[in-house]
């Protein structure tokens, strides 16, 4: 019952802010100034997550310390899709301060760090080399710290290249400790195959090229990858007697990293049979991730039933993946009329779906409007989908550059060989840390699928 002009006014200001709810973040697919505004929106709410600039541990979120990593690859995409440098010095200063005194992304407050989390902050790293981030004026540059992390992988010291089961391969965690230290993982080793495959590609050195074709033949042998099927699985637990059968679990980025690092093979190498990898990988995510039944929009397997906001990480995955997407379409242009159109339906649904609170947060699930799960992740990935779609308008001065085209080739090739680095030293680590410790432990053992496999087949 209206019963006065100030009750009206209230009415008719609630019917605004309704409407203004159910507004998408208004986005034309079509138009560069749409786009920009779009990914300048996200980016900004993405950046209200993080309060670690200013202090004396830039890039150190806490709970779950790769997600750093994942933050600054979403600003370093925003950037390059955008030429907007406002988050550039938070990066650069975060970027190389979680590199630590190894410059191989084992920092000293960083406990039990797992194959896959140094893997993306050394991914972080060649990204910031290879979109010419200028390097600090002192300090590890980009690709000492994207060399540090490969030194680290390619040695059994530091907990990184493991015969002694399954015939090779990176164990998930380098720590004994660890719940997934009996499991080779695709993330871990697909994600290496990548780092390998884009420092050949930003070096033109052989010996990253020949160890990108170990990790793939490796994973081919124990069928992470199925070069028959071009299903990836998650992981393949290790026993005594080399690795079972991998499972059928299946995530966006798991195909990402082995997809991307088959591109960078096929520019670096001008092999037609990376290309064929390339193009029957690129198949086999659109068909598992782009489903009809979604609209075409990318989703992992978590979304259908809600549940993806119970692991902190697995809302990360499909933003990981459409930025490598765009990437690739820019270092194999041939391919940029395969992948735009999928990267634009699902960026359309992304932004209908990022409509929260009448602050256009955007939610997990982008298939069907916005789903209230408002985090850090769900806005990492929104902000990826937004940069990734302005590859339409990316043109020959968007392409990463490699040292042969301008790229900064500055580094100290022995990064990541110190003695200290590795499984056999525990940090000492003071109360607080020891909190967030226990944090990390439970995010890292709870959180990826592969350890409720661990947890089952373990004696
Ligand atoms: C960014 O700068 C480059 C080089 O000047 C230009 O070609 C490109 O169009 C710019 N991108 C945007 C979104 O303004
Ligand atoms: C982040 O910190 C750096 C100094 O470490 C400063 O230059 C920069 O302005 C800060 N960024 C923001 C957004 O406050
Ligand atoms: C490359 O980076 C190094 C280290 O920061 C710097 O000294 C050098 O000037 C850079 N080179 C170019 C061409 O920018
Ligand atoms: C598929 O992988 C297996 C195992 O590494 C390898 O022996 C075979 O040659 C591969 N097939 C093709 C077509 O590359
Ligand atoms: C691959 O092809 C490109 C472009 O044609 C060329 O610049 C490059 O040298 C080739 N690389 C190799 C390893 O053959
Ligand atoms: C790549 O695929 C094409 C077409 O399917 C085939 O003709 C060619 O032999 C393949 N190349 C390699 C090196 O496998």
């Amino acid at each position: 019952m209206i019963k006065d002009a100030g009750h009206m006014a209230i009415v008719a200001l609630h019917i605004l802010l309704l409407t203004s709810c159910v507004y998408a973040l208004d986005l034309n697919v079509d138009n560069q100034e749409s786009i920009k505004d779009a990914g300048s929106t996200a980016t900004y709410n993405m950046m209200t997550w993080y309060k670690e600039n200013g202090t004396d541990n830039p890039g150190f979120i806490s709970r779950s310390w790769w997600e750093g990593a994942a933050l600054f690859l979403a600003c370093l995409n925003y950037w390059h899709a955008t030429n907007d440098t406002t988050y550039n010095e938070d990066v650069s200063v975060g970027l190389q301060h979680q590199g630590g005194s190894g410059g191989d992304y084992i920092p000293s407050w960083a406990i039990g760090v797992g194959n896959d989390d140094q893997m993306f902050w050394g991914l972080a790293a060649i990204t910031a080399a290879e979109y010419n981030l200028p390097n600090r004026p002192s300090g590890d540059t980009w690709l000492t710290l994207a060399e540090g992390v490969f030194n680290n992988q390619i040695s059994p010291k530091g907990g990184g290249w493991d015969t002694s089961i399954c015939g090779g391969g990176l164990r998930w965690q380098k720590e004994v400790w660890q719940g997934g230290y009996t499991l080779k993982n695709a993330v871990s080793n697909g994600g290496f195959f990548m780092l390998a495959a884009r420092l050949a590609w930003y070096t033109q050195k052989e010996e990253y090229a020949k160890w990108a074709e170990k990790v793939w033949d490796w994973s081919t042998t124990v069928n992470l990858v199925d070069n028959k099927t071009w299903a990836v699985a998650d992981s393949a637990p290790g026993g005594p007697d080399g690795c079972s059968l991998p499972d059928n679990i299946r995530w966006t980025y798991n195909y990402g990293t082995y997809l991307s690092g088959a591109a960078y093979m096929y520019a670096y190498t001008n092999d037609s049979k990376w290309l064929n990898i390339t193009n029957n990988l690129m198949e086999s995510l659109f068909t598992t991730f782009f489903l009809p039944k979604y609209g075409g929009v990318i989703t992992d397997p978590c979304e259908a039933s809600g549940q993806c906001y119970k692991d902190a990480n697995w809302p990360l995955f499909k933003g990981l993946t459409v930025s490598w997407l765009a990437d690739i379409a820019l270092i194999i242009p041939s391919l940029k009329e395969k992948i735009l159109p999928k990267l634009q339906v699902s960026a359309e649904g992304a932004a209908k779906s990022c409509t929260g609170n009448g602050q256009n947060l955007c939610g997990n699930r982008w298939y069907s409007g916005y789903d209230g799960q408002n985090s850090m992740e769900n806005a990492i990935s929104g902000s990826q989908m937004m940069s990734a779609i302005m590859l339409k308008f990316f043109d020959s001065s968007s392409k990463p550059v490699s040292t042969a085209t301008g790229g900064n080739g500055t580094s100290n090739p022995n990064a990541g060989t110190r003695q200290s680095s590795g499984p056999a030293q525990l940090p000492t680590v003071t109360t607080v840390d020891r909190a967030g410790v226990g944090i990390l432990t439970v995010l890292f053992v709870a959180g990826m699928v592969g350890a409720v496999i661990f947890l089952y087949n373990d004696p």
